[in-house]
């Protein structure tokens, strides 16, 4: 018999990413199976992100890393995907001899055949070939092939690609345009899910709030498929599902049907992760974004008032070309109006393809540096006060894992996204309980266990 291949994934980026990582781990069972030991990998794959600066340098000094075991081991293969591979392509090759293989985002469902081919020039000629392939192929999602990391908890792709091109960003050329998934499929995925124990689905998407405009299937476009809102309350129907997540809502494209969804449907969790991106209605304008402080604001107003327990997530760029320090008391401002829950702050920096780099008056890298940091210091401020504001309350925990950093205690969720430890051992995995919370820090809870399983939603 031959000796069974390994494969080893190091996945950067977005949990569409992590998702196709997931994909493609399914995709080359049972030739290959997964290992966490680099060491022992026969096909090493980076699976690359490219939305923010340093990524390609990023990119090649891990694969710096992998020479010294490729000179040890010339059968190892090691391949490059994701937006970095989209974006760079051949170039991969030129700058790194030792890679063998480089594949684009819409290029996954060929990975075997590619295998194959390398394997065979090396057969036929002795010289390892060397393989680019972008081709952006229609492809079905593998649905019951793929390889989870998680019992409890489950990505499924509702949509792929982005046609709302802010102007910093590059996931509209790494990821192409913007195709829904027929709700059918989707729906037959999270059912199968369910009927593996899954408690948890969280649907993936650029802009999931634009679901259904573009439903492909099979490569051809088909018409009259369900809004996202009318998707979240098909999926409520599904047996032995208890809880609904999705990411990434767009504010422009925040309904009031969703908000009636969130506030109406009780498997749909109430937590929005909800990018502002910034403050102020000048630089919301120059990156495209659609819409205004106030207007964001107003959504955000309604939100709370229709679902008055919702958490709040967000993203926010700091140091856009052009942006003030009156600019940016705007966004401290949003912070302040909204009390975000969590918030995921970065600099701003330049990408490929896109036009914020054309615009005037970049911001110097030191004021970049010090408003992340004034943005990191008052959302740790806001996060603890929420989050001591919750102390006495019993919350639904589901706990996934157990706590690698404490023995003797395990972690989940709340429905509002809130990481909890308690007290508990691996009887506790993939149970939906009731925990108590005793303890507050800004970013997260402790408590105890009350009871130990809470009632099914359906
Ligand atoms: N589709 C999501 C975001 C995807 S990218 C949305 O529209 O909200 C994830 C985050 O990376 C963005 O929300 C943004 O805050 C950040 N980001 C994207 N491009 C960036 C750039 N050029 N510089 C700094 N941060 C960036
Ligand atoms: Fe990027 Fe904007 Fe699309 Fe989000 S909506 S992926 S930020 S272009
Ligand atoms: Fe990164 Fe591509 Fe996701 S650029 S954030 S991995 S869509």
């Amino acid at each position: 018999m031959e000796k069974q291949k390994r494969l080893h994934i190091i996945t950067y980026g977005c949990q569409m990413n992590v998702h196709d990582s997931e994909k493609i781990a399914g995709l080359l069972q049972p030739e290959y199976e997964l290992t966490q030991n680099l060491e022992e990998a026969d096909f090493i794959l980076l699976n690359t992100c490219s939305v923010r600066e340093k990524a390609e340098h990023k990119l090649y000094s891990k694969l710096g890393q992998l020479k010294s075991l490729k000179a040890r081991n010339p059968d190892l293969i090691i391949g490059v995907c994701g937006c970095v591979a989209q974006q760079e392509g051949e170039n991969i090759l030129k700058r790194a001899f030792h890679v063998d293989l480089v594949f684009g985002t819409n290029t996954i469902p060929k990975l075997p055949q590619l295998l194959e081919e390398l394997q065979h020039s090396r057969k036929d000629s002795g010289r390892p070939a060397r393989v680019v392939d972008l081709s952006n192929m229609d492809w079905q999602e593998p649905e019951a092939n793929v390889v989870r990391e998680n019992r409890f908890k489950a990505y499924i792709t509702i949509m792929r690609g982005c046609d709302k091109f802010c102007t910093f960003c590059v996931v509209p050329f790494t990821r192409g345009r913007e195709e829904s998934r027929p709700s059918k499929d989707i729906l037959r995925e999270a059912q199968l899910l369910a009927d593996r124990g899954v408690i948890e689905i969280m649907l993936l998407g650029q802009n999931v709030t634009s679901y259904g405009k573009r439903v492909i299937s099979h490569g051809e476009r088909i018409r009259d498929d369900l809004s996202f809102p009318e998707l979240l309350a098909a999926l409520n129907e599904v047996k032995g599902l208890q809880r609904i997540r999705y990411t990434t809502p767009h504010p422009r494209d925040l309904s009031q049907e969703l908000i009636a969804a969130i506030r109406d449907l009780p498997k749909v969790c109430e937590h929005i992760h909800l990018p502002v991106q910034a403050g102020s209605s000048k630089v919301l304008k120059d990156m495209n974004r659609k819409y205004t402080k106030e207007q964001y604001l107003e959504k955000i107003q309604q939100l709370k008032q229709e679902v008055p327990n919702i958490s709040i997530t967000t993203d926010i760029i700091v140091g856009f070309p052009g942006e003030t320090e009156e600019d940016f008391q705007d966004t401290l401002d949003v912070m302040e109006k909204v009390q975000y829950d969590g918030c995921f702050a970065f600099k701003y920096s330049d990408r490929p393809y896109t036009k914020s780099p054309e615009l005037p008056n970049p911001v110097p890298e030191e004021v970049k540096e010090a408003r992340l940091q004034r943005v990191l210091d008052l959302q740790r401020k806001i996060s603890l006060e929420k989050n001591k504001s919750l102390l006495g309350q019993i919350q639904e925990v589901l706990v996934d894992e157990l706590n690698s950093k404490f023995p003797g205690k395990v972690t989940g969720r709340t429905r509002t996204n809130h990481i909890v430890t308690l007290p508990g051992g691996p009887e506790l995995l993939g149970r939906l309980v009731n925990v108590e919370i005793t303890e507050a820090y800004p970013y997260r809870l402790a408590g105890r266990l009350i009871s130990s399983e809470v009632g099914s939603r359906v």
